[in-house]
């Protein structure tokens, strides 16, 4: 017997060896962890519990039948992050490169059935070479079948997905199906094509890092959500984010204890400036009103605009959508939209209340936001405001102009809770602008026109530059004091918590994506 048990120690050795040591310190030497050290700092300690790790590749091609890991460059299974249990898949990049295959591709798929089938968030550290070319046809199989099965997870567990090297080709797409991307600076790129058929084709010469670094997905694309400068951070970030989620769509999020003290926040009665035009951070607002430090910013250097991410109220998780009047003055584009449409969607696809904070001057005008389709665009996020069924409450701490009144979170789009600052401005459009329009003859009669406007311009303003008109109409429920914003959000939201409201039955709605 002990024969046998010295046989099945030597061939899980040789698994946890993966592509060798040589190829371990080669992916040191890179700044990376292996797949095996990136599970051990992510999981609670001695509660991984692995699956398939004698699980080899099929394929005789091209002499891969000589050229056997065991476990076929990934490590599948289960374990628990804080005591909640989570199934992971970390990509071995020593062993063919992390390449993804019909076994590997097995392996990735039994973790997700289960994952669907037991409620539980799916985990997923990518770094891998793509497609392995020696198998061919069956390797695109094997990412197809992965696709189908993010895809059918979507909206029933989380899935989140850590880019931790290489991820290229059609492999991207299985991240982009999960909820949320994070990226490690340096060491971690994305893209359907890389730099070399990117010169072939439109002659542009651009490095890797460039075309598909966390930098370039953080800003410009939007890809990911969240960078890190190294994968101890990247770890602690997925562990931090799955603290506000719930393990499935029919959770609540977990809350931690909370002790009621005074709520009352002095700070936020000095932060709106005198003048309308003058800028102010949102996020001043959103951290005087949460639990302290609670703020777990999303998308934060892309779409600066609008201000999205999770924070806990009373203990509670929730999910903050803030305009940015620091930024484009807070106005929508279609960038913003899109951020803000996701985010919402994803709140309200796994329970998770939201908080809007309006300060919004309108839409973006010109050519470029036309062409590009802010029309469809900003309907995604008008689309994911009306259709949330979560708790959600609304701040409007200064201007609310026009169609963007509308979107973000109003009454008549079913917010149930609308709280206005004495600061806030709810009308058609700026005082300015409006006299121009609806007062353009007697202005330009006038003696002096420049006189004429500003005089129109302050009657407009004393009409409807303020909240009470809204008030009178009850699509604001309350106007308060700054300072009463907490204490009167933490009782909105108590309230709130056993809300059920139903869509419509329907097989799925058309977002205008
Ligand atoms: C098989 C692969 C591989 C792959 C890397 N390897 N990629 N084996 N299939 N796709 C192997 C290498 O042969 C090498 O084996 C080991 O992994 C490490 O690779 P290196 O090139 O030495 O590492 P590095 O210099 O760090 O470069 C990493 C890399 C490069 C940039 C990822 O390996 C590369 O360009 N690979 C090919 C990428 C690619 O074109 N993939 C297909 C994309 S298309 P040894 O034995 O020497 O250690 C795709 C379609 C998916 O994925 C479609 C889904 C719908």
């Amino acid at each position: 017997m002990q024969e046998k048990f010295n046989q099945l120690d030597a061939k899980i050795e040789e698994a946890k060896l993966g592509g060798g040591e040589k190829r371990i310190e080669s992916q040191h030497k890179k700044g990376k962890l292996t797949a095996r050290e990136r599970i051990h700092f992510l999981l609670d300690d001695g509660s991984f519990q692995e699956m398939g790790m004698l699980v080899t590749h099929r394929s005789t091609n091209f002499g891969l039948e000589k050229t056997k890991f065991l476990g076929d460059g990934v490590v599948t299974g289960y374990g628990n992050i804080n005591g909640r249990l989570v199934y992971v898949f970390s990509q071995d990049f020593t062993v063919l490169g992390g390449s993804l295959a019909e076994a590997h591709a097995e392996k990735i798929c039994k973790v997700m059935d289960m994952a669907m089938k037991n409620g539980a968030p799916v985990i997923g550290l990518n770094d891998s070479g793509g497609a392995r070319i020696q198998e061919g046809v069956v390797s695109l199989g094997g990412y197809a079948d992965i696709f189908y099965k993010n895809t059918l997870a979507s909206g029933v567990i989380p899935q989140l997905s850590a880019i931790m090297g290489p991820c290229a080709g059609g492999a991207v797409y299985s991240p982009a199906l999960t909820d949320f991307i994070m990226m490690v600076e340096n060491t971690s790129y994305m893209f359907v094509t890389g730099p070399n058929v990117v010169k072939t084709v439109t002659h542009e010469e651009v490095s890797a890092e460039d075309l598909g670094g966390a930098s370039a997905h953080s800003t410009k694309s939007g890809v990911t959500h969240l960078t890190y400068a190294n994968e101890i951070e990247c770890i602690n970030g997925i562990k931090n984010m799955l603290s506000y989620i719930p393990q499935n769509c029919e959770e609540d999020a977990p809350s931690i204890p909370y002790e009621k003290g005074d709520e009352n926040r002095e700070e936020l009665n000095t932060i709106i400036p005198d003048n309308p035009n003058q800028p102010y951070d949102i996020k001043e607002v959103i951290d005087q009103t949460i639990d302290e430090g609670s703020f777990y910013e999303i998308h934060k250097d892309f779409a600066e605009n609008i201000v999205v991410g999770f924070a806990r109220l009373a203990g509670k998780s929730i999910g903050v959508v803030a305009n940015q009047p620091a930024f484009l003055a807070g106005v929508l584009d279609i960038k913003s939209s899109q951020k803000g449409a996701r985010f919402v969607r994803f709140c309200d696809a796994f329970n998770i209340p939201l908080l809007v904070f309006e300060d919004v001057p309108g839409f973006l005008p010109g050519t470029d936001q036309e062409w590009n389709a802010i029309i469809s665009n900003g309907a995604k996020l008008l689309y994911a405001f009306c259709e949330a069924t979560v708790p959600r409450v609304t701040v409007i701490t200064r201007k609310a102009y026009g169609g963007a009144y509308d979107v973000m979170n109003s009454k008549h789009i079913g917010a149930d809770m609308n709280f206005a600052w004495p600061s806030a401005e709810i009308a058609v459009m700026g005082a300015k602008g409006a006299a121009e329009i609806i007062f353009k003859r007697e202005i330009s009669a006038a003696d002096s026109p420049e006189d004429k406007w500003k005089e129109k311009e302050a009657e407009y303003a004393e009409m409807f530059a303020n909240p009470y008109n809204a008030a009178a109409r009850g699509y604001v429920d309350e106007v308060i004091k700054p300072s009463q914003t907490r204490e009167k959000l933490i009782a909105a939201f108590k309230m709130l918590e056993n809300k059920v409201d139903k869509l419509p039955k329907k097989k799925h709605g058309n977002i205008p994506l």
